[in-house]
C-alpha cells in the first residue's frame, strides 16, 4: 500500500476551453481540501462551441497529454462542449479516470412541474450522442427549450458579465423560454455560472437555476474513493492554473472565486 500514496498525492487535472472550468474548480476545492489540482484553460483556442468535433478530440487530447505529462491521476473535463465532442476518445485512449460535464436534464426533468424545461449549451455541446441520450431517456415526458448561448463565453471571458450587451443578450434568450412556462433552467456550459447574478436578475424568481457544479464535484469525490486514489489527509490542498494563451483574466477570476 505504501507505494501507492506517492500516485494519490498527484494532481487532479480540469480543463476547459477558458476560464468557465473555473466554476466547477472551485466546487471540487470545496469538497476536496487535501487534493492537488492542476487547472488547464486552453484560452488560445477559445472557444471550443463552434468548432467541428474532430478539432474538439485533437485540442482535448493535447490538453490531456500535458496534465499527464504533469501527472495527473484523474481528469475532469470541465466543460461541456469538450465532454460532447471528445470523452469517449478519451477513455478510449487513455487509462485514468475522466469526469465529464453533460447539461443536467435529469433532476430538471424530475424537477419540473410545468413540464417545460429550458438548457442553454453551446452548439457543440447540443450535437453531441451523450446530450442526445440523455434527453431521450429521461426528458420524453418533457418539453425541452433549447438555446444557443452564442456570445455568453466570451462575455465572461472578456470580463462583461455586467455590461448592457451581455444583459440583453441573456435577456433575449431567456425571455421566450419563460414565456413558454419553463420553471428549470439548465446551465449547460460552465461558464454559465458565473452569469448567475445576472441571470437571476432577469428570471425574477420564475424558475430555478441548475448549476452542475455541485453534482459533479460529488461525483469526483465518488470516483476518487471508488478507485482508492484520494491524497493523503492532512496534507493541505494545492491548485496550479495553467493557459495556452491568455491569462490574465483566468488569475482575477481564480482570485474572485477560489478559496
Ligand atoms: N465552458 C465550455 C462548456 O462548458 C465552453 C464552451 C466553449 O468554449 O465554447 O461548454
Amino acid at each position: 500500500m505504501s507505494k501507492k500514496l506517492p500516485y494519490n498525492n498527484q494532481p487532479i487535472g480540469v480543463f476547459d476551453s477558458g476560464v468557465g472550468g473555473l466554476s466547477i474548480l472551485s466546487a471540487l476545492t470545496k469538497l476536496l481540501p487535501d487534493e492537488y489540482f492542476y487547472y488547464y484553460a486552453d484560452t488560445k483556442h477559445c472557444p471550443y462551441g463552434p468548432r467541428p468535433a474532430e478539432e474538439i478530440i485533437e485540442l482535448s487530447s493535447k490538453v490531456v497529454d500535458f496534465l499527464l505529462e504533469k501527472g495527473c491521476k484523474m481528469v475532469v473535463v470541465a466543460c461541456n462542449t469538450a465532454t460532447a465532442a471528445a470523452i469517449d476518445h478519451l477513455r478510449s485512449q487513455y487509462s485514468i479516470p475522466f469526469i465529464g460535464l453533460e447539461p443536467a436534464v435529469k433532476p430538471a426533468a424530475k424537477l419540473t412541474k410545468t413540464g417545460h424545461v429550458g438548457i442553454l449549451a453551446t452548439e457543440g455541446t447540443f450535437q453531441g450522442r451523450l446530450y442526445k441520450e440523455t434527453s431521450q431517456q429521461f426528458a420524453d415526458h418533457v418539453t425541452l427549450h433549447l438555446q444557443v448561448g452564442k456570445g455568453l463565453v466570451k462575455a465572461v471571458e472578456q470580463n462583461a458579465i455586467e455590461s448592457e450587451a451581455t444583459k440583453t443578450l441573456l435577456s433575449g434568450y431567456l425571455q421566450p423560454m419563460l414565456e413558454a412556462g419553463v420553471d428549470q433552467i439548465v446551465l449547460g456550459c460552465t461558464h454559465y455560472p458565473f452569469l448567475i447574478p445576472v441571470i437571476e436578475e432577469l428570471v425574477e424568481g420564475k424558475a430555478t437555476i441548475i448549476n452542475p457544479a455541485p453534482a459533479v464535484a460529488r461525483q469526483a469525490v465518488r470516483v476518487l474513493k471508488e478507485q482508492s486514489i484520494e491524497a493523503q489527509a492532512g496534507l493541505g490542498q494545492v491548485v496550479l492554473l495553467a493557459a495556452s494563451g491568455a491569462s490574465d483574466r483566468m488569475y482575477s477570476l481564480w482570485a474572485e472565486v477560489g478559496d
